[in-house]
């Protein structure tokens, strides 16, 4: 075993605790599947709802195998396609994963993160349960410093570097004859369909709490404009965010750019700036995200 960052982090997990991990999309709150005090660990930290199902982190096809009770040819397909990866597949959960990682579902989310240090962890600790790092609603980490904001630096966090994607993964429930896109992000609809040639439909789960209307949230009220100065906020001070053209960098940068806004001094809210071109499925994880995280809309 190699870094005192993974020894550190494993006696942590081993003793049924919490650890902040890296990964390709936003940091996570992890814990062992099989400790039950280290899952009600990650509800507590994070205020977060029980009703709020966990994806499992595993490190490869074969420790997904021994979480669900079914391994479709289309999860098999995905998963040799896109794991190590943005691709959460909801399959049916195995009898040993808790109703409390799973809120009481059948299904359980399973991902194969794509950073060499989370891997390296899983590796020695097995599956690991994780949402995002940051208090239940709020704006997910990209980077260490985030989770130590966010929980005072109370949670020890493995530091992975800025995330590479940006947004959290793209779940997708698998059916006989269909896909559904429960939430979109960097492995479009069209990506799946590319690899499983069956209809791929976007469709918000109810059960997938993602989808609650408000989500995302940063520490002021954020408005969707499609300009500049839009006219209602004309007596407000506020800080205006400006995404790049090419969608993964906009992806990367969003989150980032979110917490420096609510951040600026003086600012009483943010104004997030939609060009007429950000348009596509690239962007459709992007305004998934925004649409929660805003207060209200000026288009
Ligand atoms: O990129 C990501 O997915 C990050 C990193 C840490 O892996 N994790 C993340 O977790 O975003 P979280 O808990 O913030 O979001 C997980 C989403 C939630 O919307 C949850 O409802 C949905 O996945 N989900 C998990 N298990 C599910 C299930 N069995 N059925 C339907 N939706 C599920
Ligand atoms: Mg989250």
């Amino acid at each position: 075993m190699s870094s005192n960052d993974t020894k550190k982090a494993l006696s942590i997990l081993d003793a049924g605790g919490v650890v902040g991990i890296p990964t390709e999309t936003v940091y996570g709150l992890a814990a062992k599947i099989d400790s039950p005090e280290g899952i009600d660990k990650i509800f507590t930290t994070k205020e977060r709802p029980d009703f709020d199902p966990l994806i499992v982190h595993v490190e490869s096809i074969e420790q997904a195998l021994k979480c669900t009770s079914s391994w479709p040819l289309h999860a098999e397909l995905l998963a040799n396609a896109f794991w190590p990866g943005p691709l959460t597949m909801v399959l049916p959960k195995a009898s040993h994963i808790s109703s409390k990682i799973t809120s009481g579902l059948e299904t359980v989310g399973l991902r194969c993160p794509n950073h060499p240090l989370t891997l390296e962890l899983i590796h020695y600790s097995g599956p690991l349960a994780a949402p995002s790092a940051n208090r239940f609603g709020k704006t997910s980490p990209t980077q260490k410093a985030h989770v130590d904001s966010e929980f005072n630096g109370e949670v020890f966090t493995i530091d992975g570097g800025a995330c590479e994607i940006g947004i959290e993964s793209t779940v997708i429930g698998i059916f006989e004859d269909h896909i559904e896109v429960y939430r979109p992000g960097a492995i479009t609809p069209s990506m799946i369909k590319n690899i499983t040639d069956i209809d791929v439909v976007v469709k918000e789960s109810p059960v997938s709490p993602g989808h609650l209307k408000h989500h995302y949230m940063p520490d002021l009220p954020m408005y969707l404009s499609y300009e500049a100065q839009p006219e209602e906020l004309k007596d407000i001070h506020f800080a205006l965010i400006e995404l790049s053209s090419d969608p993964n960098i906009a992806a990367r940068e969003l989150y980032q750019k979110m917490r420096e806004a609510a951040q600026k001094p003086n600012a009483k809210a943010i104004v997030l700036l939609k060009k007429p071109e950000q348009q596509g499925e690239l962007w459709d994880g992007i305004w998934n995200r925004v649409k929660k995280a805003i207060t209200k809309e000026f288009i």
